[in-house]
């Protein structure tokens, strides 16, 4: 407990710019800032190291997305100081609610959280709500009300509708439209992550709801389950294509690793992307953003796993620091942006 103050503190004195940053005019704090450089605590005179606690949980390190964004946050937190333990919740939400309650027990200083299954987020909030534990969500976006009865929880990551909506707009920016063949409709095949999940659900619904706004007739020819994985997106694409052969003009893939392996099962069934298929992901992994460059993937769209850990280090130490978020205001949003042969050189490392 002493040392959680000790850190709320400290971090006051160093989080007015990022407060501003984090959530902006939705969070409020209820520390005033300390003098820097030293932190004097209830009879402690003595220079206290910055940093504090955290316990990271991934819902699964064998994730490339997620194996990414981990390496950040780990990165981020330690060069700041903190004390990092990241656990691999291995897909099992009842092993992460256990790594949960021994970090509650452990009594770190904040968590950050990547819930494996949204719809456990409101049990997840009572628990470190009970603890009076900072927790920071990350990646999966729990609901409003889930939220709402613990004002030192937040959600950090991106708008998953955002990156349905540029996964639709790449395809609308090819000569085509997606309609290759001229028959008046793009016929899709739709492979599709955790469908429990929200980023899998509105990219599903936002990539096809941009080519309908802007008139275009759709034919959903199959929608598959593939989970994330680049082994799934192989077969599920090629199984497709063996079953719609030409008919198949728009692969949408609910992120890379399923459209890499997808672009495998089109180079093998003799097909062209750009000539006669699209496809599209999401995410900008070096494999694709290499894809991308080469003609061999229409485009991807950047889910930028560096700002939003940045975001959620920042939105943490706001926490640490005494602020709290309101009711509705609980989720902080980093752009997506679309990645095309045009500008991808931007993004490559
Ligand atoms: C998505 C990402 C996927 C996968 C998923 C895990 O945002 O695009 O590749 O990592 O998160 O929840």
């Amino acid at each position: 407990m002493k040392k959680r103050k000790v850190l709320a503190t400290i971090l006051g004195s160093c989080m007015v710019l990022s407060l501003a940053a984090c959530g902006g005019g939705t969070a409020t704090t209820s520390t005033p800032p300390a003098p820097t450089g030293s932190a004097v605590v209830e009879g402690i005179e003595s220079q206290v190291p910055a940093g504090g606690t955290v316990g990271v949980c991934i819902y699964k390190f064998d994730d490339n997305f997620m194996t990414t964004y981990r390496t950040a946050l780990e990165t981020i937190l330690k060069d700041k100081g903190y004390e990092v333990t990241v656990v691999d919740g291995n897909n099992d939400q009842a092993k992460q609610t256990e790594q949960i309650n021994t970090f509650i027990a452990q009594g770190v200083d904040a968590l950050i959280i990547n819930p494996v299954m949204t719809s456990a987020a409101s049990s997840i909030v009572n628990l470190v709500q009970t603890a009076d534990i900072p927790t920071v969500f990350i990646n999966r976006e729990p609901t409003a009300e889930d939220m709402a009865s613990y004002n030192k929880c937040v959600y950090v990551g991106c708008d998953a509708a955002q990156s349905g909506t540029f996964q639709g707009e790449l395809i609308l920016e090819t000569e085509t439209k997606g309609d290759i063949n001229g028959d008046g409709k793009v016929s899709y095949i739709m492979i599709q992550g955790d469908p429990e999940n929200i980023d899998a659900k509105l990219r599903t619904e936002y990539s096809v709801k941009a080519l309908t706004d802007a008139g275009m007739e759709v034919e959903q020819l199959n929608l598959t389950r593939g989970d994330w994985d680049q082994n799934k997106g192989q077969e599920i694409c090629a199984n497709d294509l063996a079953q719609f052969g030409d008919k198949v003009e728009v692969v949408f893939s609910n992120n890379d690793s399923m459209a890499l392996g997808a672009m495998e099962a089109i180079k093998t069934a003799g097909r062209t992307v750009g000539k006669d298929i699209y496809i599209v992901g999401v995410d900008a992994l070096d494999a694709a953003l290499d894809a991308v460059k080469a003609g061999e993937m229409t485009g991807t769209v950047l889910n930028d796993a560096q700002s939003q850990a940045e975001k959620a280090v920042e939105c943490m130490e706001g926490l640490l620091g005494g602020t709290t978020y309101a009711e509705g205001e609980q989720s902080i949003y980093v752009d997506y942006v679309k990645v095309t042969s045009d500008n991808v050189a931007e993004f490559i490392k």
